[in-house]
């Protein structure tokens, strides 16, 4: 089952989200249903306030071939470096935006099993990663962003960066 994207500026998005505490049924049928939520809208993560649930939460998969990433409670550990790069978000369609972030993380998260797992990431991964444990504390890109575009800027922009 698909669910709406609660779409900016609803305030939820602006709550910091609470802690799971236990893994239920409703909660592994509600990572499968983000799951689907994302791929229907061509997304590469969504975060539980996302779909309207204040819970730590959130599904991510950079590429199709890859294995579906679902964090559950986590947390930054370590981290290093500065990369600039354009981000995009579900909840707040048409607007890009230049947005820093650190180059290398390592965070901390459980699985549906429970299971704790430690987890380093770079790039392009470390950024998805970055932009929805920001979603769990109430932080849109946006408001990150050192420059926000239209679709037309970013298509304009990415072509500059091809040609150089
Ligand atoms: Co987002």
């Amino acid at each position: 089952m698909k669910y709406p994207v609660v779409l900016h500026p609803d305030k939820l998005l602006k709550r910091k989200a609470e802690k799971v505490t236990a893994i239920t049924e409703e909660l592994v049928t509600m990572l499968d249903n983000m799951y689907e939520t994302m791929v229907a809208h061509d997304g590469v993560g969504l975060a539980a306030p996302q779909i309207g649930q204040s819970l730590r939460v959130a599904v991510i998969q950079a590429d199709e071939e890859d294995d579906i990433l679902e964090l559950i409670n986590p947390e930054l550990v370590a981290y290093e470096g500065e990369t600039v790069d354009i981000e995009a978000c579900l909840s707040i369609p048409g607007q890009y935006g230049l947005v820093p972030r650190y180059d290398r993380i390592v965070i901390r998260y459980f699985d549906r099993e429970g299971v704790e797992y430690e987890l380093e990431a770079d790039d392009y991964f470390s950024r998805i990663i970055q932009h929805e444990m920001d979603h769990l504390d109430g932080h849109l890109f946006i408001d990150k962003a050192t420059k926000l575009m239209t679709e037309e800027e970013m298509v304009q922009y990415m072509e500059e960066l091809e040609n150089d």
